[in-house]
């Protein structure tokens, strides 16, 4: 069959045609191929991570941004949100919680706030490393300068997740305001690379006026871009934003994707969002199933954790971090993955 061809080339580590690629996405609906593709993707993470899920602490330090993106719940326009920002203490002691908890990577994301200047995100990265000589820290602050992404690389930050969004300058185009571009993401994206971060791209499946071809344009640049991490999980409108009315992204097409990023890169870092979790009761489970083989729990102050909305229904909203890892830990024992105590580097494979 046509299909299982393709998936098993892609599983033998050849590259996919732009007409392969969109043979392959036009069936992510058909409940076989999606099974086998599934089945292979999973084969892959077994045989380089085996049943080890990596999970991450991530820290969502300030809802202040300066940007406006049609998509986010953050976006400076919406003035309905309740703003906040964490002080160097709160997130010394979230990490402290998540340390005991067990997490060995902290992930600081926050809206692009000007309140936190690189010295400021210097020194709090350089505490963080100094406390923390066997954790990985991943930022994850938007745009910025060369010069700052190499002073946050000096200050011990190891890893910097920027999603590209889309690939495609039109697309990029009609979910960003002016002044925004493709070519700026591109460029931030290039220069974490330089500088020596693993760096992590991605973008929303089902952001409105997404086609077929922009998705093949995403899994071309993400080919070319070799990552050390992929985040995808599905759009999800948010009620104060210019999309409030767009239909959210699917279960379907998130797993799909998930597994043929799964097979064009092996090694590659690839969370099951939480996103995903939110759009599906089992989206996070399903998510490891194919292909996927980090978590991201939030250890944010739980008083914070419903302001950081950047749409609707997000979960993990109400429990505490420890709580919410335990129930991700159940989650993943239930379909025979464990969460592992480690930093989980991005591996050469
Ligand atoms: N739905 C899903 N993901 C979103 N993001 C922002 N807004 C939304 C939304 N409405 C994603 C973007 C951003 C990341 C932090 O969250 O891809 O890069």
């Amino acid at each position: 069959m046509i299909m299982k061809n393709l998936i098993d080339k892609l599983f033998r580590g050849d590259t996919l045609s732009r007409d392969e690629l969109s043979l392959l996405i036009e069936n992510h609906q058909n409940k076989e191929i999606s099974a086998y593709l599934f089945e292979k993707a999973r084969q892959v993470s077994l045989r380089y991570f085996d049943h080890n899920i990596y999970m991450r602490g991530l820290i969502e330090f300030t809802n202040y941004c300066k940007n406006d993106c049609y998509y986010c719940g953050l976006r400076k326009s919406n003035k309905l949100a309740d703003r906040y920002r964490l002080s160097k203490k709160e997130i010394l002691d979230c990490c402290a919680l998540g340390y005991d908890l067990g997490f060995r990577t902290f992930v600081l994301q926050g809206g692009e706030d000007g309140y936190y200047k690189d010295r400021m995100i210097a020194d709090i990265v350089s505490t963080i490393r100094t406390n923390y000589p066997d954790c990985a820290i991943t930022l994850s602050v938007g745009e910025r300068s060369f010069d700052s992404y190499k002073m946050f690389f000096e200050a011990g930050a190891d890893r910097y997740l920027l999603r590209h969004e889309t690939a495609n300058a039109d697309h990029y185009a009609r979910l960003h305001p002016p002044g925004l571009s493709l070519r700026n993401r591109k460029e931030c994206l290039y220069y974490l690379k330089e500088i020596g971060y693993q760096v992590g791209c991605g973008f929303m499946v089902g952001a409105p006026f997404q086609t077929k071809d922009y998705l093949i344009d995403d899994l071309l640049f993400i080919k070319e871009f070799q990552p050390h991490m992929v985040g995808i999980g599905p759009f999800i409108p948010h009620h104060d934003t210019p999309f409030a009315h767009k239909p959210a992204g699917t279960l379907e097409l998130t797993l799909f994707l998930l597994a043929i990023i799964r097979l064009m890169l092996p090694g590659v870092l690839l969370p099951a969002t939480t996103a995903l979790g939110t759009i599906h009761p089992q989206g996070r489970e399903l998510g490891i199933l194919a292909g996927a083989n980090v978590v991201m729990p939030n250890i944010s102050p739980v008083g914070v954790r419903k302001k950081y909305l950047l749409y609707d229904h997000k979960i993990c909203t109400e429990e505490e971090a420890d709580a919410c890892k335990n129930s991700l830990q159940h989650r993943l024992e239930s379909i025979g993955y464990k969460l592992v105590v480690s930093r989980g580097d991005y591996k050469f494979i």
